[in-house]
């Protein structure tokens, strides 16, 4: 059984810490017996979401994201993120792809069940990295991806690395521990993951529905309800009645 992990690099230098970090965690997962790919967002020229909110069928924006990044990320059993920390927060690059991906959840949630886990580098020893790999998991969340740790090493909240004022992240040891950890946890979990979804010929029971969670739904649900209040005691009494 074969799996493939992708990396995606947020950072806006080619070479730089965030790209060589996501090489090692690549390399990790490689070691777990995972095909991987690092999707460097510098080498698409994709815009910001704006707001359409048309994201039943294709995304109307027809740009590198919809043509190629959006294939890959569906493709993928497991994905990696990582950016730099900036005031204390993903890049912009990054949020921008994430944004773009709302066409994939709402098409069903394709990348529910896939594993995720995140990377983040800062400056500063404390400079954000957990903040930043909060957010990164907190979005990714909304997709009902299975979000990883970095392993026994250090159990925490993902790959976390120091650069240091020269922006030298290769010589904190202990931060690639953290990444290579994640490129594992991912990959290994992404395996799992994957042998059960085929032994159990299982096909995720996730459906988008654009109304989840407004009154309309309700309403159809509590037949009863003709005003907010009514709806409200509606679901009151169902709550006591369970
Ligand atoms: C606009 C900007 C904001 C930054 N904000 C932070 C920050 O909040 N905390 C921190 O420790 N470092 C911060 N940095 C430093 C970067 O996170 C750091 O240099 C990182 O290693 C860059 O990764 P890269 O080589 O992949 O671009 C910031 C850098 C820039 C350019």
């Amino acid at each position: 059984m074969k799996i493939k992990v992708i990396g995606v690099v947020g950072s806006p230098h080619r070479h730089g810490n965030t790209t060589q970090l996501m090489e090692f965690a690549l390399k990790a997962a490689e070691e777990v017996g995972a095909q991987t790919e690092l999707v460097h967002l510098l080498d698409y020229k994709f815009s910001p979401c704006v707001g359409h909110s048309v994201c039943k069928g294709a995304c109307l924006i027809d740009d590198d994201m919809s043509k190629r990044i959006t294939p890959k990320v569906v493709e993928a059993d497991g994905i990696i993120l990582g950016t730099p920390v900036y005031f204390g927060t993903m890049a912009a690059q990054l949020k921008a792809f994430i944004d773009r991906t709302r066409v994939i959840r709402h098409n069903n949630f394709q990348l529910a069940n896939k594993a995720f886990g995140a990377i983040a580098v800062a400056g500063r020893r404390n400079g954000g990295q957990e903040t930043t790999l909060l957010e990164m998991i907190l979005a990714f969340m909304r997709h009902g991806v299975v979000i990883v740790n970095n392993g026994p090493g250090t159990s925490q909240f993902g790959g976390t690395v120091w650069a240091g004022p020269q922006g030298e992240a290769k010589e904190d040891f202990f931060g690639i521990e953290t990444v290579q950890g994640v490129g594992r946890r991912v990959a290994e979990v992404a395996k799992i993951i994957k042998a059960g979804l085929n032994a159990l010929n299982y096909k995720p029971l996730y459906e988008f529905s654009s109304t989840q969670g407004m009154y309309k739904d309700f309403e159809k649900k509590y037949k009863l309800a003709k005003s907010a209040e009514e709806i409200e005691k509606t679901l009151d009494t169902d709550l006591i009645k369970e």
